[in-house]
């Protein structure tokens, strides 16, 4: 059996990393490695390949930055002459990117059956870019992987009830892998001269946050305002949108850490050695709540709802005083429920896939 794998963006390498693995110990499956080129700076890209050990793309479209439009576009051209060469009997793509759209869509219109990993998940804000690509997707989508019951129930109000599966969160199955490793391996904490659980991490790249000047000030002012230390790992699009509107000078302050994109081993780090965790990215919450650290949700909504529920999320926009509030007022919960599985979610995939399981 073929499988082609599309992914591009940073999350999709860690995402893709443990059913990589799992693919290779099944004689019968043979997985074809697409990178769209999304993302493609080596901090964003290549370093992830060489420390998860992901095998080197079996082809790099290099589609790069551009328009949603455009890139997108150009991923699509390009998945769609692979995949007539290639010839998979399956597509798989992961999360909610313009290259899960691009591999779900070229292979749809072929006929190739699509697996989407990360099924299922929803905002209801259709002005995010990732809701309108998860939702194509998963009404493309044969096999959908749901990281919880949520997710189920939100295909089911849609109407989606066949090909689904609750696997579990695969980034689960990376944390739990790989945390040992970064634990023994990485000494940012001593390189950026931190004790653990006296500094707080935040990340901030989300469209709807960086696109917007305004949000994006207060968010810059918030952090300052907050007189913490902070290590702040920026993502070029960020480090873009400040220069672009001018925010140069609040970055400056003396107890902002700003250091370039991590690799996963440092991020697991820091944010497991954090105090708290302020982010607008999906897979950062997450991993809070997979290391048992307290998150912030720099967004009007989050997907991970189970982790607010669960009372290790706050959701607090880009208002300032919201988020002075939610750090006053950051504890540690004692509840701590299974949300994301057993950390078995690629392994189940990988037989699902494989027909070895209903
Ligand atoms: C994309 C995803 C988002 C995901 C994020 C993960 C879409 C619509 N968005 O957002 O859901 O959370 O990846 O990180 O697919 N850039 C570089 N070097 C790089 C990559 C990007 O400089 O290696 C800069 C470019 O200026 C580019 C900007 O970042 O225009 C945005 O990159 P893009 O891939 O379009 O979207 P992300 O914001 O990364
Ligand atoms: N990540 C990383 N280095 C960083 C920031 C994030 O390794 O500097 C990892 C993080 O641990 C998580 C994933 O990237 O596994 C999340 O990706 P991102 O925040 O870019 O996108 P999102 O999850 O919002 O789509």
């Amino acid at each position: 059996m073929k499988i082609l794998t599309v992914i591009g963006a940073r999350p999709q390498f860690i995402k893709a990393c443990m059913l990589s693995k799992a693919f290779k110990s099944k004689p019968n499956i043979k997985e074809i490695i697409v990178h769209t080129g999304q993302h493609y700076d080596d901090n964003m890209s290549t370093v992830f390949f060489e420390q998860l050990k992901l095998p080197k793309p079996n082809y790099y479209l290099g589609v790069g930055s551009d328009t949603h439009g455009k890139q997108t576009a150009k991923m699509l051209t390009e998945l769609e002459r692979v995949m007539i060469t290639e010839k998979p009997d399956i597509v798989l793509v992961y999360g909610d990117t313009n290259s899960t759209l691009a591999g779900s869509l070229a292979a749809a219109k072929l006929h190739i059956p699509v697996a989407h990993v990360e099924a299922g998940l929803r905002s209801f804000n259709k002005k995010m870019p990732e809701e309108i690509n998860r939702i194509l997707t998963d009404h493309l989508s044969t096999w959908l992987f749901c990281p919880s019951q949520t997710a189920v129930e939100n295909l089911k109000r849609e109407g989606i009830q066949s090909g689904v599966y609750q696997t579990g969160d695969i980034m689960y199955d990376s944390v739990l892998y790989y945390k040992p490793f970064a634990l023994q391996h990485s000494n940012i904490l001593s390189r950026l001269n931190l004790s653990a659980k006296t500094y707080y991490l935040a990340t901030i790249h989300r469209a709807e946050n960086t696109d917007d000047p305004q949000k994006l000030k207060a968010l810059l002012e918030t952090l300052q305002k907050m007189n913490e230390v902070l290590v702040f790992p920026m993502h070029p699009r960020t480090k873009h949108k400040i220069q672009q509107w001018g925010l140069t000078n609040l970055t400056l302050s003396p107890n902002i850490k700003i250091v370039e994109p991590l690799n996963y081993f440092d991020m697991l780090t820091v944010e497991s050695q954090a105090k708290a965790i302020l982010t607008d990215s999906g897979g950062v919450q997450k991993e809070a709540y997979m290391l048992g650290v307290p998150c912030i949700t720099l967004r009007e909504e989050t997907e991970w709802v189970e982790t607010v529920s669960a009372g290790w999320n706050q959701v607090t926009g880009a208002n300032t005083q919201c988020i002075l509030e939610a750090v006053a007022t950051i504890n540690v919960p004692k509840n701590y429920p299974a949300l994301f599985g057993d950390g078995q979610s690629s392994k189940q995939i990988c037989e699902i896939l494989a027909g070895l399981r209903k």
